[in-house]
């Protein structure tokens, strides 16, 4: 199969390796002319383990090449996957399709021969009918389908996600279009991974419904964390205790400084958008939004309640600044909410990340970016944990406190104990647990 992979960013490039590993020929395309040069160089513009191999292999075997220009890729392509961004448009939160219509323009004026359009990039509902008017517009002879199949890849496992799915989701009434599909997920059907075939509109809305059912699975978690702290719980133990029913699951259960990224923050308000125009409003997904944007700045008033009631003139210490870890993604961060409302309350930040540091420092001004976590605790009033890095996970306590001015720490991904932290002499606030007693044992 050829394939033609419009857009290299994050998802382009992973789908791109990745079919091009399943054997397929497969061209990157970008309009980035830096981003292409860096690629076609072996650079690879992001973070994301296992990446550069799977590239370089794929290269090296003539299997993945990069193109500034979509014309000769599309030409010979039999699946053309659009997977370019869709940002939240500033102002209303609907999804900005801009770049996605162009993309269907671009490709509807240089294709060639039957021709299956995938749109790969989180789509509202709806889309793929306007991809196809756009085709049939530009080019009324064009013989071609419009397929929605969305991602659930995971950033850090993005790959082992694609090639290990839990299910694909493959939109389309055209039985010409499923059966190109099913030869590009061909090595994917061998292993046995569930693919369902649905209509368009319903594989555009199951994307949707499954990130905000996984927000709102953590929002839930977030709020019994809330209660376990009033009624002295421990919400790990909660969270075990519903987690080992199957009809609930025990994963996406960890209490934290609530959800970030790319994915979930964008596509709830993209889908309670959807859902009050369609005069079918998600009142729950509104309310997990609403939920989760206050949580980051509830973690800031937590830090600051650990600090005796005020930062001012104080120095906090922060670890992890990227959305979780294994990336160096800092999109809507809850340290980005977290760090200014501190600064706000006067304190003066430290800061350091695995690999976060260089997006971080274009978003945060007058912070103090550290080498290491050790370097980072020197002279602070408080240290918060604000992503669970594993480096963060085995730190040399001792060296902490002897560094820091005072023993205070917040940890807002509950990665140490809290009766070993007391033990150690820290002044230790964490989520949902109860704080320095017996209690923490058991499940952390
Ligand atoms: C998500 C979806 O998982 C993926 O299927 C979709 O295609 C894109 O969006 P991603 O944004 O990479 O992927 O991150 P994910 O690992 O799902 O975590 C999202 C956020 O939720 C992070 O901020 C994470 O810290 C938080 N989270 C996750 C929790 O706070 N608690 C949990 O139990 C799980």
């Amino acid at each position: 199969m050829r394939v033609a992979m419009i857009g290299s960013g994050y998802v382009g490039l992973v789908s791109g390796a990745c079919f091009a590993d399943f054997g397929h020929v497969v061209t990157c395309v970008d309009k980035d002319p830096a981003k292409i040069e860096a690629l076609t160089r072996g650079d690879i513009p992001i973070f994301e383990p296992g990446l550069d191999d799977l590239v370089a292999t794929n290269v090296k075997e003539g299997r993945l090449s990069f193109a500034t220009d979509l014309t000769e890729a599309v030409r010979s392509a039999d699946a053309v996957f659009i997977a370019v961004g869709t940002p939240s448009r500033r102002g209303d939160g609907h999804a900005d399709l801009s770049y996605v219509y162009q993309a269907a323009r671009d490709i509807a004026k240089v294709m060639d021969g039957y021709t299956v359009i995938v749109t790969k990039s989180t789509v509202p509902v709806g889309t793929g009918d306007e991809v196809e008017r756009i085709v049939r517009e530009t080019r009324p002879d064009a013989d071609f389908a419009v397929v929605s199949n969305p991602e659930f890849l995971r950033e850090g496992a993005a790959i082992a996600d694609f090639k290990r799915p839990d299910r694909i989701v493959i939109g389309t009434d055209d039985e010409r279009a499923r059966r190109v599909m099913a030869e590009v997920y061909r090595p994917l059907y061998l292993n046995q991974a569930p693919i369902l075939y649905t209509g368009r509109r319903t594989a555009e809305l199951t994307k949707y419904a499954a990130n905000a059912f996984l927000a709102t699975k953590i929002t839930f978690i977030n709020e019994i964390a809330d209660l376990c702290e009033k009624v002295g719980a421990n919400v790990q133990e909660v969270a075990r205790g519903i987690g080992l029913d199957n009809r609930i699951g025990g994963k996406f259960l960890h209490a934290g400084p609530g959800y970030g990224g790319s994915c979930f923050p964008k596509d709830t308000l993209a889908l309670i958008k959807t859902a009050q125009d369609a005069g079918s409003p998600m009142r729950i997904v509104e309310t997990v939004a609403a939920v989760n944007d206050q949580r980051k700045r509830a973690m800031a008033r937590k830090v600051i309640a650990a600090c005796g009631g005020s930062v001012r003139g104080k120095t906090v210490a922060v670890l992890g600044l990227t959305f979780k870890p294994n990336t160096d993604d800092m999109r809507e961060a809850p340290a980005l909410s977290i760090i200014t409302a501190l600064q706000d309350g006067g304190a003066k930040i430290r800061a350091y990340d695995p690999e976060g540091m260089e997006q971080a420092q274009s978003l945060l001004e007058h912070v103090t970016y550290c080498d290491n976590a050790y370097d980072c605790v020197e002279g602070a009033d408080a240290l918060v944990i604000v992503t669970e890095w594993n480096a963060f996970r085995a730190l040399d306590l001792d060296r902490v406190k002897g560094q820091m001015k005072a023993p205070v720490v917040v940890d807002l991904r509950n990665i140490y104990r809290a009766d070993e932290m007391a033990r150690r002499g820290f002044l230790y606030v964490s989520v949902g647990r109860p704080d320095g007693a017996a209690d923490a044992d058991g499940l952390m």
